[in-house]
Formats: structure tokens, sequence, C-alpha cells
């Protein structure tokens, strides 16, 4: 057996840890904290449940640990957290091939809604009982989390925590990539890779809310659902996907999303129409390769920065969400406006109990989910 799949204390700064593999079953997996080396108990600090990913290996490798959390700091505050969401950057960082890969150990996930429940002496724009939404790119697969009040961005009561998570990461990346980078038009058909994914359901669903025409590509298992979403779908596993697109746009597309990369991206160059906008978000096709984890964005970078000089009036690029923070917290209310009045939906696959985070984990390993997977931590 691994020795990481065994019980283990570990120690983390001034703490000390016992910790548990997580595994399928993991409700039963009850962890001890070592209550000796603990800080003193205050009003101001919380024991907090977190999962942990140990090193690279299958969703059965994530770890439960529990710790005391230290008071707010000054520009902090505390979140019981309601909803956290689960992407395929978990999936990449399992395997060591994020972008911006966290060292092991560390405790995952992107993104979360939840409400304040403690707040630092220096945070005057935050309440306790306030609902938040933060983008934390790691961390938020806990009941409890501190973070600085920055972050935080204020939101409606009244949405289902679950739905809204669904929408921070995934919905500002899909509105941001089709407003403010493609900048879309009513009338306008877009292409849209990956159509049945987390980012796919809104990409698709914001294109056919501001009137654009969506071709979206997908496996054939999820074409029914694709097709509810308002799209015309492709199979992505076909060899004529490009000859497909030219079929249904035959002057080709205003926009492609594109989050596979790879040989396939010129294909996606190609079905573009003169003044069309690429827009490159990932490399999903390389989560298997070898070599550095940086390698497949070399020639990535090098073929946008060529099809940008071309003087055809198409554009080139690529997106991360982290591209215009001074945008999120307005992008996201957008979004969030547009799940609260029906013109969007979350597209929830599963909603998992924080304790089977690799069962969830394991949905997008597969390729099983439709939409969104969120983890939710019990209410207490
Ligand atoms: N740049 C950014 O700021 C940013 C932000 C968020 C996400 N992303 C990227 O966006 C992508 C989607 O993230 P997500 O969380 O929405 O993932 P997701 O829910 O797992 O959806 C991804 C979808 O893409 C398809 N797919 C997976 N691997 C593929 C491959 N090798 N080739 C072709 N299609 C593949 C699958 O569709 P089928 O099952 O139908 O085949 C899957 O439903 C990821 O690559 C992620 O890294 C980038």
């Amino acid at each position: 057996m691994d020795g990481a799949m065994q019980n283990a204390r570990v120690r983390l700064g001034d703490e000390r840890f016992d910790i548990r593999p997580l595994g399928h079953t993991m409700k039963s997996n009850i962890l001890s904290r070592d209550t000796e080396s603990s800080p003193a108990q205050s009003t101001n600090t919380r024991e907090t449940t977190e999962v942990v990913m140990p090193h690279t290996d299958g969703p059965d490798v994530l770890q439960k640990r529990e710790r005391q959390l230290p008071p707010s700091r000054a520009d902090e505050a505390r979140v019981r957290v309601e909803a956290a969401g689960v992407s395929f950057a978990e999936v990449q960082m399992l395997r060591g091939r994020y972008f911006n890969q966290p060292s092991f150990p560390f405790v995952p996930g992107y993104d979360l809604v939840g409400t304040v429940t403690d707040v630092g002496s220096g945070v005057s724009e935050l309440a306790v009982g306030q609902r938040v939404a933060a983008l934390t790119e790691t961390g938020s697969w806990a009941n409890h989390v501190v973070l600085p009040a920055e972050k935080l961005v204020p939101i409606s009561d009244e949405l289902d925590p679950a739905e809204a998570v669904a929408v921070v990461t995934n919905g500002v990346t899909a509105w941001q990539m089709l407003h403010r980078v493609a900048q879309v038009q009513a009338g306008q058909t877009v292409l849209v890779h990956g159509a049945s994914g987390g980012v796919g359901t809104l990409l698709t669903q914001l294109a056919r809310a501001a009137t654009v025409d969506v071709i979206g590509t997908a496996s054939a298992s999820k074409h029914d659902f694709v097709r509810s979403l308002g799209a015309t779908p492709i199979d992505s596993h076909d060899d004529d996907v490009p000859d497909q697109v030219r079929e249904l746009a035959p002057d080709g597309v205003d926009a492609v999303f594109d989050h596979v990369g790879g040989s396939g991206l010129a294909d996606s160059w190609r079905v573009l129409a003169p003044g069309g906008t690429l827009v490159s978000y990932g490399v999903a096709s390389a989560l298997d390769a070898n070599g550095h984890r940086l390698r497949p964005f070399i020639p990535l970078a090098a073929r946008l920065l060529l099809w940008k000089a071309l003087p055809n009036g198409k554009q080139a690029t690529f997106y991360y969400v982290q591209r215009w923070p001074q945008y999120f917290d307005e992008d996201l209310t957008e979004v969030l406006t547009l799940l609260a009045d029906g013109t969007i939906d979350a597209e929830i696959d599963h909603r998992v109990p924080l304790p089977e985070a690799s069962d969830a984990l394991q949905l997008l390993d597969t390729g099983r989910a439709s939409g969104k997977v969120v983890l939710v931590p019990e209410v207490e």
C-alpha cells in the first residue's frame, strides 16, 4: 500500500495533525486532532475540516484533515463554506499538470460560496452573517476558511449556494471571454469546445442569452444535454469536426472558445470567419502528456503570437480568469443576476458532501459529469 494512504501524523507550522485517507467511504474516517498542541481556544478560533491533496495519484488519494483555524487577522474574514466548486483544474492538479501547480500537500478548491462568521478588526465592508463568494484557486474544499476580506464578493442571500458557486469561476470566465475578449454581437455564431462541461455550459447559455448561435463540441452521449442548452452539437471525437462546422457555418464562425489546445488548435483557427476571434483558455489535451507541465504552452504561445501578427483580420489570444481582477466583482454580479432571474441555469450535475470529495473528483476525472460538480459541507 502506498505510504501516503496510511494514517500519518504531520506537522504544519506550529500545529500537528492526524491524517487519514479519504477514499470512497470516508464518512467513517473520523480524524482526531492533536489536542495537546492545539492553540488555546478563543472566541475567535474555529475548527475546520478540510480535504488535502497529498501528492499525484488517483482521486482516492485525497485525505481529510481537521485543524484549528487561527483567528482572523485585521484584514481577513472567516467564512463558513456552504458550497465549493470541483473543476478540471483539480483533475490537472492531481496529475501535477496545472499550469500554476501548487506544491503538495495542499487543500484544493477553486471557488466557494459561504457566510461570513468573523471579521478582522480592520474590515468595515463585510459583516457577520453576510453571504459571500470568492475565487480562491486553492483552499475552498473545507467547511471553514479564513481569507483576505478583499477576496470576498458580497452576494444575495436568495441564491442557492451550490448554484451560485457553479458560476463563480466558470461564469466569470465565460462572461469575460464572450463579452470582454470576443465581444460577441447578436446574430453571430460561435464554436464552443467542451460545451457539456462546467465552463462550456455557461459559455453556451450566456451566448444564447446574447442571441448568439452556438455550435458545441461534446462526447456523443452528451449531445441531448448540449441541445437542451440551445447549441447544435458536434461529436468532439469525430475526425472531421472542422468540416461539420463549415457545413453549419459556411462563412466561418465569429469566435471559437478552445480549452483543448494541441493539434486541434489549428482547426479552431481555420474555422474562424474574417474578423473572428480565437480564445484559447486551456490545454486539456495535455493532461496525460510527459515532460514539464508548461511545455504545451510554448507551441501554444508561439502559434497565438504568429496568428495575431497575420494581417487577415482574425484575432487569437489566451485567456486566464485572473487577467482582469478589477472587473471580477462586476462580472460576477452580472452573471449572478442572470442566474437569479432564470436567464441561465447552474446546470449542477452532482452535489457531493465534502467528505466524499474523492467521488466528486472522480466524476470529472472520468468525464462522467455533464455541467458542474459541487461539494457541499455539512451544516453544523
Ligand atoms: N483559462 C482560464 O481562466 C480557465 C478558467 C476555468 C477553466 N479553464 C479550463 O477550462 C476547461 C474546462 O474546465 P471545466 O472545469 O469546465 O471542466 P469540465 O467540467 O471537466 O468540462 C470539460 C469538458 O471538456 C471536454 N473534454 C475534457 N477533456 C477533453 C479533451 N482532452 N479533449 C476534448 N474535450 C475534452 C469534456 O466534454 P465531453 O465529456 O463531452 O467530451 C468535458 O465535459 C479546462 O481545460 C480548464 O482548465 C480555464
